[in-house]
């Protein structure tokens, strides 16, 4: 039962992939991001999902934003830890930064091995939280989005939606420099999700992350499954 399941998804994920760019899904594997405010749980969500791609047999690459490998954990470093003023623009640029390196030295190099990519956040960050949420220019963020990742869009985006109650009882006390924005800026950042998944529901889709981990999980490949 279960190894028919397992077939099903994967004919899911190829045949979405050939009526997507049948020529690409030649060379290149599946890039699917995972978005939300923090403490939405998409962490877990994302390792649960590698795993099961993983037992399928699948070769995949789990990575995030910003934090990969080698210069992105010095980025990283900066924007969750500086203890200064970082001004909106400053921020904006130090994550583009890390994506344009992400997405040259990693994301693309594995997808054209044919590698399955899950990403723990993407572009989409960039426009809910220093758009949506720190208020800088939404329509320059996806230029620069376009001029970091090269045009490279993710195949498949989820948000996983919760209420910024939740998220903040889930987060705890102990914050990082983001974190510690507070409760508006994270209403905002969480609209901001939701109208990206409005704008462009062919590659976002929503899911309602306060129920419980297993029945997320289940959701994650009901989604995938239907992309048929
Ligand atoms: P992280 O600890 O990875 O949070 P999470 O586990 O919730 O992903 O921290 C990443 C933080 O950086 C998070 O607060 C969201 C923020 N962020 C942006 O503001 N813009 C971006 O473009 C990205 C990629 C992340």
């Amino acid at each position: 039962m279960k190894i028919s399941v397992n077939v099903q998804l994967l004919n899911a994920l190829v045949y979405y992939r050939i009526k997507k760019d049948w020529v690409r899904i030649m060379r290149q594997g599946l890039f699917i991001t995972f978005e939300g405010v923090d403490g939405c749980g998409k962490t877990t969500q994302i390792k649960l999902f590698d795993e099961y791609l993983r037992n399928l047999g699948c070769e995949t690459l789990l990575t995030r934003e910003p934090g990969a490998k080698g210069l992105g954990e010095k980025l990283r470093e900066i924007l969750l830890n500086y203890d200064g003023n970082v001004s909106s623009k400053c921020e904006s640029f130090l994550f583009l930064a890390d994506r344009a390196q992400h997405v040259d030295c990693i994301i693309k190099p594995a997808l054209e091995k044919g590698i399955f990519v899950l990403c723990d956040r993407h572009t989409d960050s960039t426009i809910a939280y220093q758009g949506y949420g720190r208020g800088v220019d939404i329509e320059e963020l996806k230029n620069l989005n376009n001029l970091a990742t090269g045009e490279l869009k993710p195949d498949l985006t989820i948000v996983f939606d919760v209420d910024i109650e939740t998220s903040a009882k889930r987060v705890g006390k102990e914050k990082d420099r983001m974190e510690s924005a507070g409760i508006e800026f994270f209403e905002r950042v969480r609209k901001g999700f939701l109208e990206i998944a409005k704008q462009e529901p062919e590659r976002v889709k929503v899911i309602d992350s306060t129920q419980s981990i297993e029945s997320i999980h289940e959701k994650v490949l009901e989604l995938v499954n239907g992309l048929k």
